[in-house]
């Protein structure tokens, strides 16, 4: 087979750039190991920075998102019982939207089935070979027999257990990693949210977040230890435990039901330098992974489309290679401000093992600097509604 690029992975990042593309007519495969159903199972995060809902727009892809999403100006913090709001809308006139990333990624299929765009599931073995040459190609086997794709370009969209990362030499790469002492426990109920914004709680008993996906479903989560068994934890036991972690007025509104998805995630940052290696091009979670607490997982894998499908553009339209060269360059610098950011929240926000009381009043300083410095806050609003591209 041939085609322009071969994307290595079906998720929300391997969408988005296919229907970018498509809608430039550059060809693209994508290869996706699990089946279309497994990937829209996986529950994830819902904040959309400005830049992301833009390019679902010019991605063509954006009716239902309009429809049914939630506009936020702001965000909630707690600390003990006080609780304040982070007025995006009146700090620097922009806004989050609220939409699930499932939704986003189930509207992509949507759109790719519409263009008849080639996605291939539940594939096997993927090898990138040659991307280091100006003809590079994947093998893999599908139904059982091994296939070939020859092409100009690959997109590693793999995610962070891809091959993509793995296929860029050691001597070439390097990764930068840090694993926070805790976990996220979430929970996915049926239930009105609590709160008509995000409530992200800092309290002695670890931190909580209260979230939501639309009027009769929400996610919440609370700190957990990494070594929890996610049966340990029973819905009476995650309601009481948060509600402990929330101001009394938010605490006395929960309500509460039984979760219809409740899972542990790890929390770490991760970076790989560089996002390129010839003609191969890392996207996303195969690239780099940060601690959920800023919201940015989805978007960093946005921007990283943004900068290569313009490359791209420019590659095909005016055989100029300007942006695909500096790729690599131009998304790094974005990342490592988005893991400055969800690093410095995941620090002000979460409790440590080894926290020392002087530690404690330094983040409770934080915290109350945010609450009554406006810079401090239009800071914060800076880095979550997005910076620019
Ligand atoms: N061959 C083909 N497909 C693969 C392979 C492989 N060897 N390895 C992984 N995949 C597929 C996975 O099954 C998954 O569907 O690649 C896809 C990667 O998707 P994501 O992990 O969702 O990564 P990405 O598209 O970059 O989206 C990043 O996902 O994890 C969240 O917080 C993260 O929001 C961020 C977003
Ligand atoms: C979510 O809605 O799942 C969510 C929202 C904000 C975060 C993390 C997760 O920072």
């Amino acid at each position: 087979m041939r085609t322009q690029v071969v994307i290595v992975g079906g998720g929300p990042s391997g969408l988005l750039l296919g229907q970018l593309l498509h809608r430039k007519g550059i060809e693209t495969i994508i290869l996706e190991r699990k089946t279309r159903d497994y990937v829209l199972g996986r529950i994830r995060a819902g904040i959309l920075e400005t830049g992301l809902v833009d390019m679902m727009r010019e991605a063509g892809v954006s009716d239902r998102m309009d429809k049914e999403c939630f506009i936020h100006h702001g965000t909630c913090i707690s600390y003990e019982n006080e609780m304040f709001d982070i007025n995006f809308q009146e700090l620097i006139g922009q806004n989050v939207i609220v939409y699930g990333q499932t939704e986003v990624t189930r509207d992509l299929y949507d759109a790719r089935d519409a263009c008849g765009g080639r996605t291939l599931f539940e594939v096997e073995d993927v090898e990138i070979r040659d991307a280091e040459t100006d003809s590079p190609h994947v093998t893999f086997t599908i139904d059982g027999s091994a296939k070939r794709i020859d092409c100009d370009f690959v997109a590693g969209c793999d995610g962070f257990h891809g091959v993509s990362r793995k296929t860029i030499p050691d001597t070439v790469r390097k990764d930068y990693e840090k694993v926070f002492p805790f976990g996220w426990l979430g929970v996915l109920s049926e239930t009105p949210p609590v709160h008509d914004e995000l409530v992200y709680a800092n309290s002695a008993r670890g931190f909580a977040l209260c979230s939501m996906r639309n009027e009769h479903l929400s996610r919440y989560y609370v700190q957990c230890d990494l070594d929890d068994d996610v049966f340990e934890w029973s819905d009476d036991r995650f309601w009481d435990e948060l509600k402990r972690r929330l101001p009394e007025s938010v605490a006395d509104k929960l309500v509460t039901g039984p979760s219809i998805e409740k899972s542990i995630a790890p929390l770490r940052s991760f970076v790989c330098e560089p996002m390129r290696w010839g003609r191969l091009f890392l996207c996303g979670d195969a690239a780099h992974i940060v601690p959920p607490t800023g919201a940015k997982g989805l978007n960093t894998a946005a921007s990283d489309v943004h900068y290569l499908f313009k490359g791209l553009v420019q590659y095909y339209q005016d055989n100029d290679t300007n942006g695909i060269d500096r790729y690599s360059e131009r998304a790094l610098a974005r990342i490592w401000k988005a893991e400055r950011f969800s690093w410095a929240t995941t620090n002000m926000l979460h409790r440590f093992p080894d926290q020392s009381e002087f530690d404690l009043k330094m983040q409770r300083a934080e915290i109350e600097s945010l609450h009554y410095n406006e810079t401090a806050q239009k800071w914060f609003a800076q880095n979550y509604v997005g910076l620019p591209y």
